[in-house]
């Protein structure tokens, strides 16, 4: 039953906080919305101070009326459950339900997210709350789903966490014997006679044992997930025909396992902001967010909606450069290319008081609907066409990236060398493949990997044999694997394995580590021989693994200092596939192998685009979409490969589309004339100009 709720529409809509309004407004601001195409409105998530003004003393009458107003004209509620940031009165009542930093300070009150996800006191204020506004609105003809909390994270480091981990730690191993022995604590004299001693890893000025830190990651993580069970086992209780939710924070966000946290939802949804202050100088880059649509859909498998989109200039302290004219689109045509079947702008009127006075949303801070308002109207008249037609599809993607979020916490832990930084690697890895506009899906290690041409893993530090055999079986099967350095280092207590690198892959690999070298200052040199590609140099940075190669061929051997003419890259036949595994770092040279890869699997791009024109596709069998987004400041034009047949509904002129600045043209492609799936400009295709 949920799934039918979500899937029934596209979900074009906005937050709205009506407790921070006069009520006289309300209905303005619903007949704003009616007029801007929306037909969906997130509530309440930060409300609970009006909710229950005193402890056990409800009011829910002024949301009902909110919700009245909004249902009035044909909006549908998504409500917030409203326990990211609890009322003074409840922190009042007992300092220690703040979280502990891991320097040791305790949080105090001003901000949100000050909870400890594991303190029991916390766990009954919230099952009060929730229980309460899941009875009261089961039955409300307008409801038809719940966000659970606000953007979980941070791990907690206080007392009522350390318990938590100790009985998190009996439940995983059971006895101490196990637990010492698996994180080898004979080491200078940590063995634990007791429970009750298991420390959390405050700040100590030096490192702990990385396996009690991979399993208090592990922990931290898991402590929301079962808050959110928490209040997900109450809501599916009361509320069994809505669906639920919880905005997450897309690929950057990394103190969660997320695929743990989607594992339990209806729905992932997600909040997009491509310009905050602090990624100001990285430029707003299409390959970030494109990266965080595809993990956000890879944790489900699913179509997932943003829940928060950014609309206007973000800002606490800093304002930063507003959504030029086109941009807002854009950037919710790119989200919704990449797999969301709903689009929620953050947030509807910029907000007078509190701390994100200059979070712009789409009115003004006087209530004006200006210029941001008019562009989110002009996309949902479009939606109103054409949203519903997508609904079923997909972004098609015949590479599969591999996201590891225990080899991810494990170099949070020991970053190797100062420059290594797993997100990093892992986004400029995908880039390659984004600038090629070739589709990829983010998945989990222990994914089915078939139906993939080629699989992609950087950084595989932590490997269990449950993964490796994965992967073997995706590659016996006839798969290409990649594979990089550091991986198969680690087993799953954050122990270094007792074999020569890499580990449980090493069979895959055909190859052995026989030293690494970590690199500081000036790179160093590797030679390439790809086939069919002409020998080239390339600098090999911040690791060098120095193969043995076991069976394997050598694409790359070092050029400079002690090991020249080792092996630093290698490929290995393996059943009916291969592996591929880079020892080294360098952005040239991992574009150079990726791109060979992709043009020796044949996993092409569609159309050749021009700098700054992204271009994904949509599908089902029967139905595909083409959505070009041009992200440049200018003007762009793109050839299509079509000879255009007069059946068209709106012909091309000479088979050119021409994008604005920050433009998006979607396309849909008439599959009835498709004979076979191959799509690039020599094969002549036809189009449908949807837009
Ligand atoms: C997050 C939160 C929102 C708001 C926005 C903008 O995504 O979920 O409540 O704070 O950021 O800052």
């Amino acid at each position: 039953m949920p799934q039918k709720i979500i899937n029934h529409k596209f979900a074009f809509g906005v937050d709205y906080y009506p407790e921070q309004w006069d009520e006289t407004r309300w209905k303005i601001d619903a007949q704003l919305m009616l007029e801007a195409g929306f037909n969906t409105v997130r509530l309440a998530e930060f409300a609970w101070a009006k909710l229950e003004p005193e402890c056990s003393v409800f009011d829910f009458a002024w949301l009902d009326r909110a919700i009245a107003v909004l249902h009035e004209y044909g909006l549908e509620i998504v409500l917030g459950t409203p326990t990211a940031s609890p009322p003074a009165w409840l922190y009042a009542s007992n300092p220690e339900l703040f979280r502990v930093l891991p320097d040791g300070r305790r949080l105090t009150y001003g901000h949100r997210r000050g909870y400890s996800p594991s303190h029991p006191e916390y766990l009954e204020h919230s099952r009060r709350i929730v229980t309460k506004m899941a009875q009261h609105y089961a039955n409300h003809p307008a409801v038809i789903g719940w966000q659970i909390d606000n953007e979980f994270g941070e791990r907690d480091y206080s007392p009522a966490a350390q318990t938590a981990f100790q009985d998190w730690l009996k439940h995983k191993y059971t006895t101490l014997e196990a637990l010492n022995a698996a994180w080898g604590t004979v080491f200078w004299s940590h063995t634990y006679t007791a429970w009750s001693q298991i420390p959390v890893p405050l700040q100590t000025g030096a490192t702990h044992n990385p396996s009690l830190c991979l399993a208090f990651a592990r922990f931290s993580s898991d402590s929301y997930v079962e808050y959110q069970k928490l209040q997900l086992e109450i809501l599916r209780r009361h509320c069994p025909n809505h669906f639920m939710t919880h905005n997450l924070m897309g690929f950057g966000y990394d103190q969660i396992n997320y695929f743990d946290l989607a594992h339990d939802l209806d729905l992932v949804t997600w909040d997009n902001y491509p310009r905050m202050w602090w990624n100001i100088s990285e430029g707003d880059e299409p390959a970030r967010a494109a990266l965080n649509h595809a993990t956000m859909r890879g944790l489900k498998n699913q179509a997932f909606w943003v829940m928060e989109q950014q609309s206007g200039a973000g800002g606490w302290e800093y304002v930063v450069p507003h959504p030029k004219p086109g941009e807002i689109r854009l950037w919710a045509m790119q989200a919704i290319a990449h797999g969301a079947n709903g689009i929620i702008f953050f947030r509807f009127r910029t907000a007078r008081h509190g701390a994100e006075q200059y979070w712009h949303g789409l009115l003004e801070h006087d209530g004006t609907p200006g210029r941001r308002y008019q562009e989110v109207k002009v996309l949902g008249k479009e939606l109103q066409n054409w949203g519903s037609k997508i609904l079923q599809t997909r972004p098609k993607a015949d590479v599969a990236f591999v996201l590891s979020y225990d080899s991810r916490f494990a170099f949070q832990i020991q970053q190797n060398n100062p420059n290594l930084h797993y997100s990093q690697l892992f986004k400029r890895w995908y880039s390659s493949f984004h600038a090629q506009n070739i589709g990829v899906d983010v998945v989990c290690a222990t994914s089915d990997l078939q139906a993939y041409k080629l699989v992609v893993v950087p950084l595989l530090h932590v490997v269990t044999p449950e993964i490796a055999a994965n992967l073997e079986r995706y590659v016996q099967a006839g798969g290409t694997l990649v594979l990089s350095f550091r991986a198969g280092v680690k087993d799953e207590h954050n122990a270094i394995v007792d074999a020569p690198l890499p580990g449980l892959l090493r069979s895959l690999a055909g190859a052995k580590v026989i030293e690494y070298d970590s690199l500081y200052g000036a790179p160093s040199q590797i030679q390439l021989n790809l086939p069919t590609r002409a020998t080239q140099t390339f600098p090999s940075e911040i690791w060098c693994d120095i193969f043995e190669p076991e069976g394997a061929d050598v694409l790359a051997t070092y050029i400079t200092g002690h090991y020249a003419g080792a092996a630093a890259i290698t490929r290995n036949r393996f059943g009916l596939g291969e592996v591929i595994l880079l020892g080294t770092a360098g952005a040239e040279l991992e574009t150079e192998v990726l791109g060979w890869l992709a043009e020796s699997l044949e996993i092409c791009s569609k159309i050749v685009s021009p700098q700054g024109v992204e271009i994904v596709e949509r599908s089902t069998k029967d139905q595909r979409f083409l959505f070009i987004l041009n992200h440049m400041p200018q003007a762009q034009h793109i050839r299509v490969p079509a000879n255009i047949s007069n059946k068209l509904e709106q012909p091309l002129e000479n088979r050119f589309i021409t994008l604005e600045p920050f433009g998006v043209q979607v396309l849909r492609l008439k599959t009835d004339t498709i004979s076979n799936e191959q799509l690039n400009p020599s094969t002549p295709k036809d189009f449908n100009v949807m837009v």
